[in-house]
């Protein structure tokens, strides 16, 4: 049988690229590449730009140094999205726009994902060659990644003292202080839970972290309710499971990064001033919605 030839597209080759033929292509293909004005992958990206990011501080450059200023980089890109995506997670919630909350949450747990793998590529680096260059890196610590603390905040998990590590830097101390004082994804979803007439007090995070037992109880048992039968209230249900997936993403990123630090830099202190791998344990355990945690403690099997 005679094999048909291939359909191309006009204006592209076999391969798919331009084929170099002006009067069978497009209008706006220019064999001569792009006008110095017209917009194109690099000046959109401003990849040059973002190329002359890197400064290494060793000199003569080490190697795993690139890695380690890349990598920190990346995470800070990502900070940066997370961010803006939990605002409008939180925005919809205080709209009572479950579904639409669940869109940006589930986001920002895709990105955690890719955050939790992304620090074993350190581990590629032995902790000889890491030495090589850690003393050109004090006193720059992890503890002065503003957006990292900014996520913390923004979920709900709010430690003033951490604000004295960005003390010399103003700008950076009030927006942190903005996001101190701001709604958080914990509270903000209490409030929703109240707005939508669940037996939870107004204000109800700020009378848990008094320690107030009566709101503790109605709070767990508005979950109760909700997770007992998630079909009945379905869209809170899964809300609330994504929001567990938020906070174990946080919890495992913890947990990754010190396994990787105590490879690295075993028991030494940190640049910060803290005891190193000490400290980070203290924090694997932290909770940005403790009693969606705890409410499982509680569940009883359905008749
Ligand atoms: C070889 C790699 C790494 C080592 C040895 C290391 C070491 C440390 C140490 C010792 C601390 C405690 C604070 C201090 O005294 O400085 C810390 C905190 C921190 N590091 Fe790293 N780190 C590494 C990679 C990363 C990466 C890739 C990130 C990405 C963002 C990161 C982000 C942070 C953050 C946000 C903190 C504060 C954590 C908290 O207070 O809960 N670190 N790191």
């Amino acid at each position: 049988m005679p094999r048909r030839a291939p359909r191309v597209k006009p204006g592209r080759s076999q391969n798919g690229l331009p084929s170099g033929n002006i009067r069978s292509m497009s209008n706006t293909f220019d064999p001569r590449g792009p006008r110095p004005t017209e917009l194109t992958y690099n000046s959109y990206l401003m990849v040059p730009e973002l190329l002359e990011l890197q400064r290494p501080q060793s000199n003569p450059v080490h190697n795993d140094e690139m890695l380690f200023i890349i990598i920190h980089q990346a995470y800070e890109l990502w900070f940066k999205l997370v961010l803006q995506e939990l605002k409008n997670a939180l925005e919809c919630m205080k709209q009572k726009r479950v579904l639409r909350a669940q869109h940006f949450v589930k986001r920002t747990v895709e990105i955690f994902k890719v955050l939790v793998q992304q620090i074993h590529i350190l581990e590629t680096m032995t902790p000889q060659e890491f030495l090589g260059f850690r003393d050109k890196l004090m006193p720059a610590s992890g503890f002065q990644s503003l957006q990292f603390r900014e996520v913390e905040f923004l979920c709900g998990l709010k430690e003033e003292r951490y604000l004295t590590f960005f003390k010399d830097r103003p700008e950076y101390l009030e927006r942190l202080k903005a996001r101190l004082a701001g709604e958080d994804l914990a509270s903000v979803f209490l409030e929703m839970l109240h707005a939508m007439d669940y037996d939870v007090p107004q204000g109800a995070k700020a009378l848990l972290l008094k320690g107030d037992e009566a709101a503790k109880g109605k709070v767990l048992d508005a979950l109760r309710s909700i997770y007992e039968e998630p079909e009945t209230e379905l869209p809170l249900y899964l809300l609330a499971e994504l929001l567990m997936d938020l906070d174990e993403g946080l919890m495992l990123w913890r947990e990754h990064h010190v396994r990787v630090v105590e490879r690295v830099i075993g028991f030494k202190h940190g640049t910060g001033g803290s005891s190193g791998v000490s400290y980070l344990k203290t924090t694997v355990d932290k909770k940005a919605f403790p009693w969606l945690w705890e409410v499982r403690t509680h569940l009883i099997p359905r008749p």
